[in-house]
């Protein structure tokens, strides 16, 4: 191994060494401080080697494309770079065919490594832009970088898995048959790579399509056998992971807020992840919500982004002013169509592991004063703060229906599985018959980090509740 590597490697396991035994030995908010520096150092380490890996493969691939090129006449129609391939092939003049074509590959080349090289550097710097550049309307750049970071992702996975098939059957190649499945890998595994990369960038566009178009209204019937048959139909707006940020702007809520008051819900509910930054930086973003309109109240209980980018209790004061009813560990008793309500919230699961004083997820406080003679609806950003309510005695008589957002679906399709194994509950309508309790999970109107989503991926859920 190179000596200017091996130092680099020490001097990085000395930092995080240093930082863990840090972690140690300080408590509350220093320490949940040093934790999160520590997650953002830990992301860069991993990117470093994950872009060393990337470059090495698309490099390799680049460099035999040159190779086999210049020695054939095979056309470079494949190459992802054909495009400018088409520019300069224009715009030169071809005296001397041979020493034109080698020019022309030199410049595909270098093109094709400038761009990668850019592609990696924004990739790497995609989570500055939640301190930088930000104002109501998302920047280009910031929107290029979140993104690209998308597609970073998605090719790594898809290096690998190519990596995984090419060096497993090569191990089965090399003790069983020489004409094998390893031999055709082998021969088009440049091609396989520049296939990861297009299908990774496919991935990011498709995304990016899901998240610029307008979300998808889902609709829901739940029975609720605390309704009385004097009383009319209620409905719930469920927005969920609004995440306002440095790509979801001011247009996008103002949509977001266009489309459920066009619904007409009784009440609207806004189970938490509403933004990721301060209320200074994103004010212009979220004026729209003061808009949004529900005779029987606009209810918001925070998530777990609500402490990790910003300040709680500003955005608590902003939401007051909106006349959005801020639900901390509380509950709120309201008639709506003649049936009798509770709408309660919790602080998020994640709340006390934050250390902000005051918050905490205190689920009984939260539920003492809804009572059996009403519906009572349970706001609770993370499936997983559900489950703690299903599965006691106590909390579990006083619910009936749990609004839940966080797992975004998966966000991307190959987080879909991790998601699974995280949460309780992943997405859509859920019944316990045990305790005779809904769940319903949504997918979110919006997305954290990269502006991808999988296909039908930002939802506004329409609950209709009848007896
Ligand atoms: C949050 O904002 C409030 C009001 O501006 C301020 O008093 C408080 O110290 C802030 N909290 C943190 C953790 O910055
Ligand atoms: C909040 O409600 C009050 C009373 O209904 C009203 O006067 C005020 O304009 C509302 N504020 C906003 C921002 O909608
Ligand atoms: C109430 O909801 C049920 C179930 O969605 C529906 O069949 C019924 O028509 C609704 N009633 C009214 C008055 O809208």
């Amino acid at each position: 191994m190179n000596l200017k590597i091996k130092i680099a490697l020490i001097a990085i396991a000395l930092v995080h060494i240093s930082i863990a035994i840090a972690r140690k030995s300080t408590h509350g908010i220093a320490h949940h401080r040093l934790v999160r520096l520590h997650t953002v150092l830990i992301t860069s380490t991993v990117m470093l080697i994950a872009s060393y890996y990337i470059w090495k493969r698309v490099n390799f691939a680049i460099k035999k494309n040159k190779a086999h090129k210049s020695e054939s006449e095979i056309s470079i129609a494949n190459n992802i770079e054909s495009e400018s391939d088409f520019a300069i092939t224009e715009l030169l003049p071809s005296p001397n065919p041979v020493g034109n074509r080698r020019l022309r590959l030199l410049c595909l080349q270098d093109i094709a490594q400038a761009l990668m090289l850019l592609f990696l550097f924004l990739s790497h710097i995609a989570l500055f832009f939640y301190y930088i550049l930000l104002g109501p309307e998302p920047n280009v750049i910031a929107i290029t970088s979140l993104s690209f970071i998308a597609a970073y992702a998605h090719i790594l996975i898809f290096l690998v898995i190519a990596d995984i098939l090419y060096y497993s059957t090569r191990l089965i190649h090399n003790k069983v048959s020489a004409n094998s499945i390893h031999a055709y890998l082998h021969q088009n595994r440049s091609f396989h790579i520049l296939l990861a990369v297009l299908l990774g960038f496919l991935f990011m566009f498709g995304g990016l399509y899901t998240t610029h178009t307008d979300p998808v209204v889902r609709n829901a019937n739940i029975p609720m056998k605390r309704f009385t048959s004097n009383g009319g139909n209620v409905s719930i707006a469920l927005l969920s992971d609004v995440h306002i940020g440095p790509s979801v702007g001011r247009m996008r809520i103002a949509r977001i807020v266009e489309l459920t008051n066009a619904l007409k819900p009784d009440i609207i509910a806004i189970a938490g992840d509403l933004a990721d930054g301060l209320v200074r930086d994103f004010q212009g973003a979220a004026e729209p919500l003061c808009n949004l309109k529900a005779p029987g109240g606009v209810y918001f209980a925070t998530g777990n982004h609500e402490y990790m980018h910003g300040n709680v209790t500003e955005w608590f004061w902003f939401l007051e002013n909106c006349n959005i009813t801020v639900l901390h560990n509380e509950n709120k008793h309201i008639t709506v169509n003649g049936q009798k309500l509770c709408v309660a919230g919790a602080d998020d699961l994640f709340a006390a592991r934050a250390h902000v004083p005051g918050h905490g997820m205190d689920l009984k406080k939260t539920l003492s004063t809804c009572h059996v003679d009403s519906t009572n609806i349970l706001l609770a950003h993370q499936p997983n703060a559900a489950k703690a309510v299903l599965t006691d005695n106590y909390l579990s008589q006083k619910v009936n229906l749990i609004l839940s957002g966080h797992t975004h679906g998966g966000q991307m399709y190959p987080f879909v599985p991790i998601v699974h194994i995280a949460n309780a509950f992943v997405r859509g309508q859920y019944y316990d018959k045990k305790t005779d309790t809904y769940v319903y999970v949504s997918a979110g109107v919006n997305y954290f980090g990269p502006p991808i989503k999988i296909f039908g991926g930002c939802e506004i859920i329409f609950i209709t509740m009848s007896s």
